[in-house]
């Protein structure tokens, strides 16, 4: 049965560009991503784990982990990373999960042999700090990932933890946000003081409760 929106993300201990990781140990009581990438020495993934590296002070701004995932073997992991260094013009700092025996990939249902044959398709999982998975997306091989819609998205994870709101279409920082639906406008009105706007009963929005 492969893993589903509010499992508790597998747990694994395995060798890694800095050294083996525990994944829980790793993650401790923050949020994280697990990424995977088909091969390494191959364009799309090269900048795939260049704009990840890019945007590491957005990860840690939001307390998120990051670690990648491949089928391939540390050495060549090793070799690939200052590959992506120089080309991507980066310090990856983050992770590479080396997976020759798809341990990671098997208990994170990363492989789609009906898809790629061999290697990973682009599975990319944001973890809660409660360990439950909040986020899956699958890329097929060919089309590399928005890693701002990422941080999109870990952003309504973030604010729709704490607050009884829900983020709509194409929902940016700082955008207004939409009154949960269990929650009477009556009782909207005194919890979100910035003020609450009825477009229709069910349809209710209030600026963002927290932010800039
Ligand atoms: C790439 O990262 O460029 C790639 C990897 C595997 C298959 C196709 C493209």
């Amino acid at each position: 049965m492969s893993l589903q929106l509010g499992d508790v993300a597998p747990d694994f201990t395995a060798e890694t560009t800095e050294g083996k990781i525990n994944f829980y140990e790793y993650l401790g009581d923050g949020w994280g991503v697990i990424f995977s990438h088909p091969a390494d020495y191959t364009p799309v993934c090269t900048t795939e784990l260049g704009r990840t590296a890019a945007l590491q002070n957005e990860f840690d701004k939001r307390g998120v982990k990051v670690i990648a995932v491949s089928v391939d073997g540390l050495d060549s992991h090793q070799g690939w990373k200052k590959d992506i260094n120089e080309t991507q013009n980066v310090n990856v700092q983050f992770p590479i999960i080396a997976d020759p025996d798809k341990t990671v990939a098997n208990l994170y249902g990363m492989l789609h042999p009906n898809s790629l044959a061999t290697a990973t398709v682009r599975s990319l999982f944001v973890i809660g700090p409660d360990k439950k998975i909040k986020l899956m997306i699958v890329y097929p091989a060919s089309t590399g990932r928005n890693f701002n819609e990422v941080l999109r998205v870990i952003d309504s994870l973030q604010l729709t933890a704490n607050y009884n709101v829900a983020t709509p279409a194409d929902w940016q920082y700082n955008d207004e946000v939409v009154v949960g639906t269990s929650i009477s406008t009556e009782d909207a009105i005194m919890k979100f003081p910035k003020g609450v706007r009825e477009v229709k009963p069910y349809l209710r929005f209030t600026p963002q409760p927290e932010g800039n």
